[in-house]
C-alpha cells in the first residue's frame, strides 16, 4: 500500500470510512483514558473527527474538545458533519509539533493514530508534556509494528510501542499502562 504521511494520496472521506471501520476501538480508547462527563479533552490530530465527536458526546455540554489538527482540509472536513449543538468543540489549526498554545488546560489528551503521521513525534510528545499540568491522562494509540500488518499503514512506515515508550520517557513522561488491542494495534497511558 503506497503511504503518504499527509495522506494526500487518499482522502478524507476514505479516511473516515477507515475510521468508522474501527470504531470499537474508540469506546476502549474513552474506558482508558477514564473520559467523563464535564471534563476537557485535547484531541490531536482529529484527521475526519468520526472519533471526536465520539468524545464529544462522551464529555457532554458541560465538557470541551480542543478539536486540533493542522490539516486545514481535515478541520472543514470535520466542522461539515458537526451539528450546530455542538457548541463544546474548539477547532484549532496548528502543528502540535510547534505550539499548543491555543489550547485550554485539560483532563486529558488523546493522540490516536497521530504519530506515525507526524514529521517528529518526539517534538510533538515534547509540547504535550510541556503543555500539561500532572495528573492529566495522555493516551497514546498506534497501529503495531509488530503484527501482520493486514490491515492500516504497511509495516515500515508504523512507529513501534519500544520507540514510543522511549522518546515519551525521554521527553519525561511516566508510564501508567500500555497493552494490545484488536485491529493490529497498542495503546500506552502516560502521565507527567
Ligand atoms: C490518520 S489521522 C488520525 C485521526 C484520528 N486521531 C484517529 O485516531 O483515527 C492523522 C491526523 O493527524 C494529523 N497530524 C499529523 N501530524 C500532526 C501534527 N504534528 N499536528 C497536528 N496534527 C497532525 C494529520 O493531519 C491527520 O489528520
Amino acid at each position: 500500500m503506497d503511504f503518504h504521511k499527509d495522506l494526500s494520496n487518499v482522502g478524507w472521506e476514505e479516511v473516515k470510512r477507515r475510521q468508522l471501520e474501527r470504531v470499537p476501538l474508540v469506546y476502549e480508547w474513552m474506558k482508558l483514558a477514564d473520559m467523563k462527563q464535564g471534563e476537557s479533552v485535547l484531541d490531536i490530530g482529529i484527521g475526519p473527527g468520526v472519533f471526536t465527536l465520539q468524545y464529544a458526546n462522551s464529555v457532554g455540554e458541560e465538557g470541551t474538545i480542543y478539536a486540533l489538527d493542522k490539516s486545514e482540509e481535515a478541520l472543514d472536513f470535520f466542522l461539515r458533519d458537526v451539528k450546530e449543538k455542538m457548541n463544546n468543540i474548539i477547532p484549532i489549526c496548528r502543528n502540535a509539533e510547534t505550539s499548543l498554545d491555543a489550547v485550554g488546560n485539560v483532563d486529558i489528551v488523546m493522540i490516536t493514530d497521530v504519530l506515525h503521521h507526524a514529521d517528529s513525534p518526539i517534538d510533538l510528545l515534547r509540547n504535550v508534556y510541556k503543555h500539561i499540568n500532572v495528573d492529566v491522562r495522555v493516551l497514546i494509540a498506534e497501529f503495531d509494528k509488530d503484527s501482520k500488518g493486514q490491515i492500516g499503514p504497511p509495516l515500515q512506515n508504523r512507529i513501534s510501542k519500544e520507540e514510543v515508550k522511549k522518546f515519551a520517557k525521554s521527553v519525561g513522561f511516566q508510564e501508567v499502562k500500555d497493552g494490545n488491542q484488536d485491529y493490529e494495534h497498542y495503546y500506552m497511558l502516560l502521565k507527567k
